[in-house]
């Protein structure tokens, strides 16, 4: 435990800053003191920012590519070893250490605890960056079970179910530990984030290995496909969305100085969503081998799911209630607004994607693309800048370098994003009427695919230019962040916290 360097409150508050008093001994004997681990959130935050640069770096040239094929760099760096690089590099090493920073940081304050081992909290953090530099060293050798978001061969598959399970562990250790009865909605949401990333990981990667470095699934034909997007849809779920309302329901109210607008929504919405995203994969197999009952029920199931994910959505706007002119002057509040604007947009098309006649437009076009990106870049990406920005100044307990900076981020990311997605569904709407055109004598307008690939470069170009501004904007908050932590304290110990005994006993 950390040396007492807080100012202990005089009733029932808690108090989490540091500044120089000490307790004095009769004070200490009505409180139980204890510290929050802060480093290692610290350590996820610069993971998030150093692998957000990189993954992305990785997706704009996939974007160049396109329209510019000379960019394919050789074996190595061509399209499709890279691909699956980007992919694996925003989800699990961006979106990946983001959702353990906003974890590691609200799970100790909502429980009153530090972590139940800062052991495993270092072997989490390090375990997981080991994993991701293995992921980028054997996606672009083409070393791959070809299964998407699930390439990663089988001795990284158990590294990520090991470090995964000590991340468990601490977690509910904490949990079990913790002096606040009450557990937050917040919490909620990251429980069903542990326990089902990792029964949809363990389930989708089970493999029986042939070498070091190839394995083959244990489920074959359509059952391997229909297990493959159970586990691929629940990624999105379990790991783009459940951590991430965790993390509004935390942030959002903070930054806001408003309570959450219903409780009782975020409960009901809470059992809802993880009831129901669990049946939704087969939406991605419309028009397949897939039975026509299975598929259809995992269109109903979709379309069931617009409302709880529109409670999310209406609970966080709402939340904001009576406080919206403090937009304003906060770039935190301004990113999650317009985080959770692009979550109700992603969720509303979504269900509307699943319907199979819009699905036959939409498949295997640049719609989903869009669709895709506004997720990721306006909800996970939004949501993740945004409590960087409310975190760094408290992590390094000095103010944010450059204000102004950050809110050039805001804008410019805001315009890369609408950029970005404008572009891909007008490439998507076109490539899908253009594949089912047909003339009078019922042949294809279009028989010649490169037609439609020739359509569309102009969109790739918009696209380029989006996914740059997007870019740039990360460099500015990694630029402020650098020359925040440059004008930090050098020494900065752990935050100390004092509760009173009396308010243990009660709960
Ligand atoms: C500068 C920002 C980004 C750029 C320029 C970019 C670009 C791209 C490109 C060109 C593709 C391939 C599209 C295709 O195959 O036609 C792609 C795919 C993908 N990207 Fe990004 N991306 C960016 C950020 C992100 C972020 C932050 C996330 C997630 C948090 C993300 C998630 C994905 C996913 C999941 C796919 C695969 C989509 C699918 O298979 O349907 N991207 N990206
Ligand atoms: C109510 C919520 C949602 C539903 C019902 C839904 C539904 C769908 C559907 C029907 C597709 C197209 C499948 C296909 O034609 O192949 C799709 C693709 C996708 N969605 Fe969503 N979506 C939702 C929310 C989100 C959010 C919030 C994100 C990101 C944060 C997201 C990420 C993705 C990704 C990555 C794909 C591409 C999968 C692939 O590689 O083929 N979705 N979604």
């Amino acid at each position: 435990m950390a040396e007492i360097t807080t100012p202990l409150p005089a009733a029932g508050g808690v108090s989490s800053h540091a500044s120089g008093e000490r307790a004095s001994g009769a004070t200490a004997s009505r409180f139980e003191v204890f510290s929050y681990d802060d480093r290692i959130v610290r350590y996820f935050v610069v993971a998030t920012t150093i692998w957000g640069f990189v993954g992305m770096l990785v997706g704009l040239l996939l974007a160049i590519q396109l329209p510019f094929p000379g960019a394919n760099l050789g074996e190595y760096l061509s399209f499709g070893r890279l691909r699956p690089l980007h992919t694996n590099a925003v989800i699990f090493a961006f979106a990946g250490n983001a959702i353990f920073a906003a974890i590691y940081y609200s799970t100790q304050r909502l429980c009153k605890a530090r972590m139940f081992s800062d052991t495993m909290s270092k072997i989490h953090f390090w375990g997981w960056q080991a994993i991701i530099v293995s992921a980028a060293i054997t996606l672009p050798l083409g070393i791959t079970t070809s299964k998407e978001y699930a390439e990663l061969e089988w001795p990284i598959d158990i590294a990520i179910a090991v470090v995964w399970v000590v991340f468990a562990v601490n977690f509910f250790g904490t949990l079990w530990h913790r002096r606040e009865k009450h557990m937050y909605v917040a919490l909620w949401f990251y429980i069903a984030t542990i326990v089902t990333v990792a029964v949809l990981h363990i389930g989708n990667s089970l493999a029986f290995p042939v070498s070091l470095t190839k394995s083959y699934p244990i489920y074959k034909g359509v059952q391997d496909a229909l297990v493959q997007w159970w586990y691929g849809h629940n990624a999105v779920a379990f790991f783009l969305t459940t951590p991430f309302l965790g993390l509004m329901y935390y942030f959002l109210p903070k930054a806001a100085e408003r309570p959450v607008f219903s409780y009782r929504l975020s409960i009901v919405h809470f059992w809802s969503l993880v009831f129901i995203y669990i049946w939704a994969g087969p939406h991605h197999l419309n028009y397949t081998a897939v039975p026509e009952w299975a598929a259809t029920l995992g269109m109903v199931f979709s379309v069931m799911l617009w409302m709880p994910s529109w409670g999310g959505m209406i609970n966080g706007l709402f939340t904001l209630r009576g406080a919206w002119h403090k937009l304003r002057d906060s770039v935190v509040l301004k990113m999650f607004v317009v985080g959770i604007t692009f979550y109700g947009m992603a969720t509303f098309e979504g269900p509307l994607l699943s319907i199979k006649t819009v699905n036959a437009l939409s498949h295997y076009t640049d719609w989903n693309i869009a669709h895709v990106h506004s997720g990721a870049l306006g909800w996970n990406g939004f949501m993740t800048f945004g409590m960087i920005y409310w975190l760094v100044p408290r992590l390094w307990r000095t103010p944010l370098w450059s204000q102004k900076l950050a809110n050039a981020h805001f804008w410019i990311g805001t315009i890369g994003i609408l950029l970005y997605v404008i572009a891909m569904y007008a490439s998507g709407v076109t490539q899908g009427l253009m594949w089912r055109a047909f003339d009078q004598a019922g042949r294809l307008v279009y028989p010649d695919f490169t037609e439609t690939v020739v359509q569309v470069i102009p969109m790739y170009w918009v696209r380029m230019i989006g996914g740059s501004l997007y870019l740039l904007g990360v460099v500015l908050m990694m630029v402020n962040v650098w020359k925040t932590v440059r004008r930090a304290p050098k020494e900065l110990p752990d935050p100390a916290v004092a509760v009173p005994r009396q308010r243990l006993a009660e709960a």
